[in-house]
């Protein structure tokens, strides 16, 4: 089978899905290590045995609801690929908002302090540095795999001079400096969720998605901790989850929190929360 067929064969295959043409791309070109240009300047090329095997063993997981960047090992997001692995929650579009927010009311202040709290990947975090890499970034994770990627992301970022990857549980950090700005997207899916989409139940990891019986627990500690840690003027910004918003305002106000603000995502679901401490 030729790159040509192969791509033919994929879309086919994946038909079921939103965007069938760019999966098929997506894998392909991850399986042969090429670009979408490189793949088609190369159509004509033949797989090896071993390529077609594996590709049809993909397609065969895909179909059975592995995310796609489990097996392409990439998401981008923001302005940047990331690398993903499994055990390591796939970056979300919806999260991007975060980034913006936190740019956009930083936009007045010199940041010199970031933590990224459940960083994941890292994509947050190291999608804001990225914009001002003078400053320096903790990104904290209670996964070890987490942990590992997001220290991969920071070096393919070029970043890593500035960045501190540390396994810690948030409620277990003890930061030696004053923050001045503190990004998270904490588990906020409440225990036993049924509308939760079977294949991220399946495949991706629960202790990025679940947080006790209404998905608040992390967002409450979490909350106060930031409001411990931040400087007077800190910014603090956090993903929620579909109708969480007023309930965390509270949360948020209640830890001292003022000028809270509140961002919607492209599906007009209340996204973000963010606020200043100015207690601090
Ligand atoms: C929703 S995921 C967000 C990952 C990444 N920031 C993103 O937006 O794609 C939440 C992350 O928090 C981590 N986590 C859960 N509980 C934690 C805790 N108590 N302390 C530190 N990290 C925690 C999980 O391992 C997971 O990586």
């Amino acid at each position: 089978m030729t790159i040509a067929d192969a791509l033919t064969f994929a879309q086919t295959q994946l038909s079921r899905f939103e965007q069938p043409q760019y999966e098929a791309r997506e894998l392909v070109g991850s399986l042969l290590g090429l670009t979408a240009s490189d793949l088609m300047v190369k159509e004509g090329i033949l797989l090896t045995p071993q390529q077609d095997r594996e590709l049809k063993e993909w397609l065969n997981q895909r179909a059975n609801g592995v995310p796609l960047a489990y097996l392409s090992g990439v998401k981008g997001f923001y302005k940047h690929e990331f690398i993903v692995e499994r055990g390591v929650l796939v970056p979300r579009p919806e999260t991007e908002l975060v980034v913006e927010t936190a740019l956009a009311r930083s936009r007045e202040k010199r940041l010199r302090k970031i933590a990224d709290l459940g960083c994941g990947t890292g994509c947050i975090g190291l999608s804001i540095l990225s914009e001002v890499p003078e400053a320096d970034l903790w990104c904290l994770d209670i996964s070890i795999q987490a942990c590992g990627v997001a220290a991969k992301n920071a070096t393919k970022l070029n970043l890593d001079e500035h960045v501190f990857v540390l396994n810690v549980a948030v409620e277990r950090w003890k930061p030696k400096h004053a923050l001045d700005l503190i990004v998270a997207n904490p588990p906020y899916i409440p225990l036993g969720d049924t509308r939760v989409q079977k294949s991220v139940h399946l495949y991706e990891p629960h202790e990025a998605l679940y947080s006790g019986a209404d998905g608040l627990d992390a967002l409450r500690v979490w909350t106060q901790k930031s409001a411990e840690w931040l400087t007077k003027g800190g910014l603090f910004v956090c993903e929620i989850g579909a109708g969480q918003s007023l309930q965390v305002g509270a949360i948020m106000a209640e830890a001292g929190f003022t000028k809270i603000e509140t961002a919607r995502d492209l599906a007009g679901i209340e996204r973000v929360l963010s606020g200043v401490m100015t207690h601090g």
